[in-house]
């Protein structure tokens, strides 16, 4: 559920219209609710009582801003992070460093650095060369770093091929079979303590059944594991679990069942459990509130040209993603339309043949379930300005990322002086 509802005709996020945010910020601009994304955090925390203690860490690559971090971080969340800048964006967002769990494939020596002199609850290893790597560091700095191996469980999630992680040929984790001998390696090696073991085998899964099945091989491999001599102490089941996108498709598993599997078949493992949800906590508290350019004759449907495109959005294109798209003041009536966006390619199209809301020119749309990957992946492709974000709280709001102008894209540039200067500034021709 979220709190963006028809309130006398028009779309309202919590108590505010979004066209009065439309009128004050312009347009695009994300919009995100408070409420919602507290309400996820609750129902996710209450799915899974009475587990002792577990760690909810908010994998902040669904969406970064600060104020979205400094929100669930209020509420008690952590943060799953996957880079030095992500790791510095929590902190600085108020995330306590004993509530941060780094993961990622790639973690560099500087990232070890950063992460081991501001402190966290883990690093989730994907490989033992990185093991090797973080011992290194960690000895230089005189540190112990407490680490985990993410395992690969070999489980097909069934979803989108692009966000599926657990697979053998995907490049996440240590192969299953691996696992022992890795452990036995890290924990010989100086400057590490084993504690735990992770796993994430993809995202917006609709079905419990794979990661059900990673969790009974991750239950496996810690009773291998501590039978070995290795103290497990937590054990990290990731992200993924899938959120409703299409209203008339079936719902995904509840936030509800999904705690029950979990506490079913990890309550007794006798470990802290950790939880990296993305999507589930922030993907429907956003929408991207855009406005209608001009419709356009097309072969078989009209294009709907709308002031957002791919690079603000990139789920349609990337993923063949599908967001409802609603008019924020309906005028009665629905059309078949094509919706796009102004970006030069037939990708920048976020919906073919949509039943919709009927709308004209210069009516305001949103595009719904945009709290999750969405200003988190855009870019300024086409030389378009970064687009706002706005968080709402009841009836406050307040723009929390500027929209990126052109002018400072222009002024992030230079032209080495090897170029032929321009004969005159980039303003608009007197
Ligand atoms: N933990 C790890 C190690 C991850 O790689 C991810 C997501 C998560 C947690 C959070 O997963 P979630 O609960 O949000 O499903 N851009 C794609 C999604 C990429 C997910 C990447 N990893 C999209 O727009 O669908």
């Amino acid at each position: 559920m979220d709190h963006f509802e028809l309130r006398q005709g028009s779309l309202h996020c919590e108590e505010v219209p979004l066209a009065a945010i439309a009128d004050a910020v312009g347009t695009p601009v994300y919009v995100y609710s408070s409420a919602t994304m507290l309400r996820h955090a609750d129902v996710l925390r209450a799915a899974l009582e009475p587990l002792p203690d577990p760690l909810i860490a908010y994998a902040v690559k669904a969406n970064p801003n600060a104020a979205v971090i400094a929100t669930l971080a209020g509420a008690g969340l952590g943060a799953d992070v996957v880079s030095g800048g992500e790791y510095r964006r929590a902190r600085a967002a108020g995330v306590a460093a004993e509530k941060i769990v780094f993961s990622g494939v790639g973690k560099t020596a500087e990232e070890m650095t950063l992460a081991l002199e501001g402190g966290l609850f883990q690093f989730n290893l994907e490989s033992l060369a990185e093991a090797e790597m973080l011992s290194e560091v960690a000895t230089r700095l005189g540190r112990t770093a407490p680490v985990a191996f993410r395992i690969n469980p070999d489980v097909l999630a069934g979803t989108h091929a692009k966000i599926s992680t657990g697979a053998a040929d995907n490049k996440f984790g240590v192969p299953i079979a691996d696992a022992p001998a890795a452990y036995a390696r890290a924990a010989a090696l100086p400057g590490l303590e084993v504690q735990g073991v992770a796993v994430h085998i993809g995202s917006q899964l609709t079905d419990l059944a794979p990661l059900e099945q990673a969790f009974f091989k991750v239950g496996a491999l810690i009773a291998e594991l501590r039978a070995a001599g290795h103290t497990i102490r937590a054990a990290d089941l990731g992200g993924g679990l899938g959120i409703p996108y299409d209203p008339s498709a079936p719902p995904p598993p509840s936030p509800e069942a999904y705690g029950a599997m979990i506490r079913r078949v990890a309550g007794g493992w006798d470990a802290r459990l950790l939880l990296e949800p993305g999507r589930l906590i922030v993907g429907n508290a956003g929408v991207l509130l855009t406005r209608v350019i001009r419709v356009k004759p097309g072969a078989r449907h009209p294009f709907l040209v709308v002031d957002a495109a791919m690079n603000d959005l990139m789920r349609p294109a990337l993923y063949d993603a599908w967001h409802a798209i609603d008019a924020v003041s309906p005028r009665g009536g629905r059309e078949t339309v094509n919706v796009v966006g102004p970006v030069c390619e037939t990708g920048d199209t976020f919906a073919t043949a949509r039943d919709m809301d009927r709308t004209q020119p210069g009516d305001l749309v949103v595009f719904r379930t945009a709290g999750a990957y969405a200003a988190a992946m855009s870019s300024t492709y086409n030389s378009r300005p970064l687009t706002p974000e706005v968080l709402v709280d009841g009836p406050r709001w307040a723009v929390v990322r500027e929209r990126v102008d052109i002018e400072r894209l222009i002024a992030g540039d230079s032209i080495p002086d090897w170029l032929p200067r321009p004969p005159c500034n980039t303003g608009p021709s007197r």
